[in-house]
């Protein structure tokens, strides 16, 4: 008998590549027996489907990576140390702030995430390079708006934590309006004569998550850094971001998903809120053009977001929501970290078990999969990171 099976599961997987996706793994890929089946067969499968069908594949052809240290500094009255590093892609730079806690002693680990407008507007730091790609004030030469989304980045209480933030521009690695893949870093990666990426390849999402690995290379590199504890965090379109990052890149030891709705953490098929057709209409440089299969199609999905959250089985991954943030649907993202959760059980790991949605600024999860609904709109703030500290004290020090 043991052998029929065996055998059962060699020709399916020798005719794997001639089935549909349903008949190869069920209804529902998720539900499956043994770990070795999901990473020997699933998992890769489950991949396959978010590179060609959502976020796009990275291309093959890639240009040099390099990084030079540019500047170093204390900030906060000399309780954090600031470095700034240049990192170019093919002709393309973008700057990453690394702000560290300056008593540390050893390895800082670090929370690590794109910013929205430019390094200068994370802290009030007036040292921090102006991000060369950031929007400046009204009018030119008028204050770059230094500061302007501290409250997103509480560098403060995140270092007198332990822990040390680095973050980069968006921007930087491509500027989020569609122009057809010309203004960022997608050209560096066209075959000849190529003018945009394939259907399957990817699209603004897809690059900003890549950078994010080309940044985790960096950390590699720095001997101040835990580059075995670092959380990759995004809030929003950079949570999408965050999530696609982590799923792809085992390296991210803690996967951090602030409000990140329709294609991050929130199921699709709820078609609740923001919508694929929406999202494809309204951002059609973020997915791949793949994707759009899918507007006003969302049973067509061989998988929903839950997938996304399983690829990131069995490390500890974190999904938050706000309680006013109908657009990104709360109740869609809680279901994709509980409808992931059995993966992480194949691993031993403890997933979330309610199937009900916890009450406001009440987080839960004691296992590898945290969640909390925090009261408010969308947006990130001290409250959510302080929920972040916690997550990632557990369990990276056990505390
Ligand atoms: C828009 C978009 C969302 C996105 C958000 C953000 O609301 O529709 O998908 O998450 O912007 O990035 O703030």
């Amino acid at each position: 008998m043991k052998h029929l099976l065996t055998l059962a599961f060699a020709v399916s997987i020798l005719t794997a590549s001639a089935q549909p996706l349903e008949q190869k793994f069920g209804a529902d890929p998720l539900n499956i027996p043994t770990k070795r089946e999901w990473q020997k067969r699933v998992r890769p499968a489950v991949m396959e489907f978010f590179q060609s069908e959502v976020y796009g594949k990275v291309p093959p052809t890639q240009p040099a990576v390099a990084f030079r240290i540019i500047g170093e500094g204390k900030a906060f009255d000399g309780k954090v140390l600031r470095r700034e590093v240049e990192m170019t892609i093919g002709t393309s730079k973008a700057l990453i702030l690394i702000y560290l806690p300056a008593n540390h002693k050893g390895k800082v680990p670090v929370f690590l995430g794109m910013n929205f407008k430019g390094n200068h507007q994370t802290s009030l730091d007036p040292e921090i390079t102006i991000s060369a790609h950031a929007p400046r004030g009204k009018e030119l030469g008028t204050d770059p708006e230094r500061g302007a989304a501290v409250s997103r980045w509480p560098v403060e209480m995140i270092t007198e934590a332990g822990y040390g933030v680095v973050t980069l521009y968006r921007g930087d690695i491509d500027p989020d309006f569609d122009d057809g893949f010309q203004n960022g870093i997608h050209p560096h990666f066209y075959a000849e004569g190529q003018t945009k990426p394939y259907a399957d390849e990817w699209g603004t999402i897809g690059a900003w998550a890549w950078s994010l690995s080309r940044v985790m290379d960096y950390l590699e590199s720095d001997k101040d850094i835990d580059h075995k504890r670092v959380a990759v965090v995004g809030h929003s379109r950079l949570g999408k971001t965050s999530l696609w990052a982590g799923a792809q890149d085992k390296r991210f030891a803690i996967v951090i998903s602030n409000d990140s709705g329709c294609g991050g953490a929130a199921l699709s098929m709820r078609k609740y809120g923001e919508t694929v057709a929406a999202i494809n209409r309204n951002f059609p440089h973020w997915f791949c053009d793949n994707y759009n299969k899918y507007s006003n199609n969302e049973e067509a999905l061989w998988i929903d977001q839950q997938g996304l959250i399983a690829l990131i089985a069995p490390r500890p991954v974190y999904v938050a929501s706000a309680s006013l943030d109908d657009w990104a649907d709360p109740e869609g993202e809680y279901l994709s970290a509980l409808h992931a959760s059995p993966v992480y059980e194949l691993y031993g790991k403890k997933g979330l078990s309610s199937p009900t949605m916890p009450a406001i600024n009440t987080p839960v999860g004691e296992g590898h999969i945290g969640y909390h609904l925090r009261e408010g709109r969308h947006d990130i703030n001290a409250y959510d990171w302080a929920q972040y500290i916690r997550f990632a004290n557990r369990h990276f020090f056990g505390k």
